[in-house]
This record gives structure tokens, sequence and C-alpha cells, in this order.
């Protein structure tokens, strides 16, 4: 089984979002959570775009000692200086540098022709690779090149020492199977790819990332970039919950794992929500709060029956203590019992019977109903026990 590297950009792509910046001391609150998660990369900033940002690549460079530590560069020597130096006292350092390879890239943004941007990453890739030992190359804009000039870019940044190559869906814009196709261009074409670790970095434009970055890890993608609840340049980045439990929950058809302690999952997506203000939408998959939430009658009954019935992972899983019964209009009269007996209250057939009927009443006029609203309900009707 293959083992999957996480490597988590939260602290660079994910702060790059509107509303989800942080400060120092958060930024390392965070970083020690995803060394407890146990992720591989921790991307921990843009060491040259603010005195902030190289503050706190440094301080989170000493603080980390289990995960390698990144700071991204632009294929430029300040750039790379400036990441070598904030990165000094990390344990396992990596200078992640990009370069964009896609026409539209390189003709309005960079201003440069194809042979310029290879010597770019050439000197670039090994002028970093004199600094440290690993060194990841992202060609940005990958999906949207043309895979002649992609391998021939890829071939360049292999041969000047990058042991990662990261082919990124920068605007979020291909399907699965493009991804895919992508991949297996690369892995043919490029000589000793074999040898280097192929990672991709998906956005979430057209709510793709996730499926894109699964796709790629059946084509042979080793490394993902992700974020801690998906947050990120415009509509995010791939969500890191999402992938990990997707690959863990489906780990013998995909024939790979991550290093992820999953019992982390619940507690780093919640710390992230708390520090940048940001709620997490009440439907999200693995972390929302109806995740491992079943209110119609016909699931809960199932639940209560065999929970893989309708929970294809455990709350336990991801660090919940237990799934939740919700008591709502689709609830059943076994659940409502169920519920009933939690409370402490036993009740008569012919008391539940009518307590059921007044309940449901109650749950066409209220949005939620509570523990409270019940406890109303049945107080006079039964004595606790
Ligand atoms: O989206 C992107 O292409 C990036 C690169 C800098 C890796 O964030
Ligand atoms: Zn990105």
């Amino acid at each position: 089984m293959k083992t999957i590297k996480i490597f988590d950009t939260t602290l660079r792509d994910g702060e790059q979002s509107p509303g989800c910046s942080m400060n120092l001391s958060e930024k390392i609150e965070v970083a020690k959570q995803l060394e407890l998660l146990k992720v591989d990369v921790i991307e921990a900033g843009f060491a040259v775009s603010s005195p902030g940002d190289f503050k706190s690549v440094e301080t989170i460079a000493k603080a980390i000692k289990d995960c390698s530590v990144a700071s991204l560069s632009r294929s430029v020597k300040k750039d790379i200086d400036a990441s070598y130096e904030a990165l000094r006292q990390a344990a396992a350092p990596r200078i992640h540098v990009f370069l964009a390879t896609s026409p539209l890239h390189m003709q309005y943004k960079l201003k440069m022709t194809e042979e310029q941007v290879l010597e770019h990453i050439r000197e670039s890739v090994a002028y970093a690779r004199s600094l440290v030992p690993d060194v990841e190359f992202s060609a940005e804009d990958a999906s949207r090149s043309d895979y002649a000039f992609l391998a021939r870019a890829v071939q360049t940044a292999v041969d000047a020492g990058a042991g990662t190559i990261n082919l990124p869906d920068t605007v979020g814009y291909v399907l699965p199977q493009e991804m895919q196709a992508m991949i297996e261009y690369v892995r043919q074409h490029v000589d000793g790819i074999e040898n280097v670790d192929i990672s991709v970095h998906c956005h979430n434009d057209l709510g793709m990332a996730v499926a894109n970055s699964l796709a790629s890890v059946g084509a042979g993608a080793t490394q993902v970039e992700c974020t801690v609840n998906g947050i990120g340049e415009r509509a995010g980045n791939a969500s890191l919950e999402e992938i990990v439990m997707a690959i863990h929950t489906r780990r013998a058809l995909m024939d790979a794992d991550t290093n992820i302690n999953t019992k982390q999952l619940y507690r780093t997506s919640r710390l992230l929500s708390k520090i940048i203000g940001v709620s997490i939408p009440p439907n999200k998959a693995v972390v929302g709060a109806n995740a491992f939430a079943h209110e119609s009658g016909i699931h809960q009954h199932g639940v209560l029956a065999k929970r893989e019935t309708y929970e294809i992972m455990t709350p336990e899983s991801i660090g919940l203590t237990t799934n939740k019964m919700v008591l709502g209009k689709h609830s059943g009269r076994h659940a409502f019992d169920d519920f009933l007996k939690e409370l402490g209250y036993q009740l008569m057939p012919e008391e539940l019977d009518a307590a059921f009927a007044q309940f449901k009443e109650l749950c066409d006029k209220k949005k939620e109903v509570t523990e409270y609203d019940v406890e109303a309900l049945v107080a006079q009707k039964a004595a606790k026990v």
C-alpha cells in the first residue's frame, strides 16, 4: 500500500483567502496542531512577501520538529535567499520554487519565452538545491499548459535537483480525467520522474478540487497539497479532511493511505474555524455539524440497528465521541422513545403515542425542537425514572 504525503498549505495558500489572515501566535497554534495531525509538510508562508511572513516562517521552522517546513519562493534568487534564511533552524527545511508554464501566464504575466522560462527553472531549482537538500518545483497553471512544454519544464526541474514536482490546477478548471491524463503524460515523458514525488495542488473553482486530487493519486501522484476546511484563494483549495478521509475510507480500492492521525481531524478543523472566525457549513463533508447526524426515522432506525447502514466512517475516527440523533419532523417513534429514555422518561405505550403526536405538531411549527421542548411535552405525562 502506498503512503500519500499530505502537504498542508493552510498557512500560505489558505491564508491568502479574504478574511482568513492570522497573527503570529495563531499561526504557531495552527502549526502545532498540524504537527499533532501528522501532516508530512507544513507550508508556513511566503518568506519574501512581508516581514510578518518571514517571521512566521522562521518561528514555525524553529517550533516544528516532526514535519518538513516549507517556504514558497518565486524563481528568483532574492525569494530563495529569504526562504533559506527563514528556514535556517528547521529540522527538515523545504524550499518551494514556482514558475508558471501555461501560454497565458508566460505571455501576459511573465512576458517570457518558453526558453527563458526553462532557463529560470534550471537556475532557480539548482540554486535552491545548493542551499537545502529538499526542493519542490511547482509548474504554476500546469493544467492549462501545453503537455509537451510542461514535460520539458518538469524535466528541467528534475535534472536541476528537485525532489518533488508539483502540477497545480491553479484556477480549478480541469476535470478529474484531465488531471489523470496530465500526470500520465508527465510520467511517460520525463526521465527520472519515478525517483521524485509527483504532487498535485487543486483549487476548487468548479467544486472539483477533492475529486481532482483523488484522480491524481489514482494516476500516480504521491503528494497532495491541501488546506484545513478547504480555505484558500477564491473558492479555496482541496480540503485536507475530505482528501484524508476519502483515501482512508477507500484505502482498499485506492491501495493507498496517509500518515495522518485522523482522530485529530475534527479538533484541527474547529481550531482553525475559531481562530479565523469562519464557521464551517453544517453539511460540510467529514467535519460539518451534520456529518454524523441522523434525523429521518428510517435512517435513525437503521443506525440504531447497525451503524454501517448509514455511516461509511465512524465519528470516532475523526475524533468525535459519538454520532448525533437529531429529533425533527422526519424522526420516527422509535428514535423519539430512545430520546425520552436518554432524558430519563419511561412512557406507557398510549402516553408515548400521544406525546409523539404532539411532538410531530410541534416540529411543523418550530425549525429546531430541543430537549427542553420534549421535556415540556412529557413532563406532566410521565414520572422520571
Ligand atoms: O495555485 C497555485 O498554483 C499555487 C502555486 C504557487 C503552488 O498556489
Ligand atoms: Zn494555490
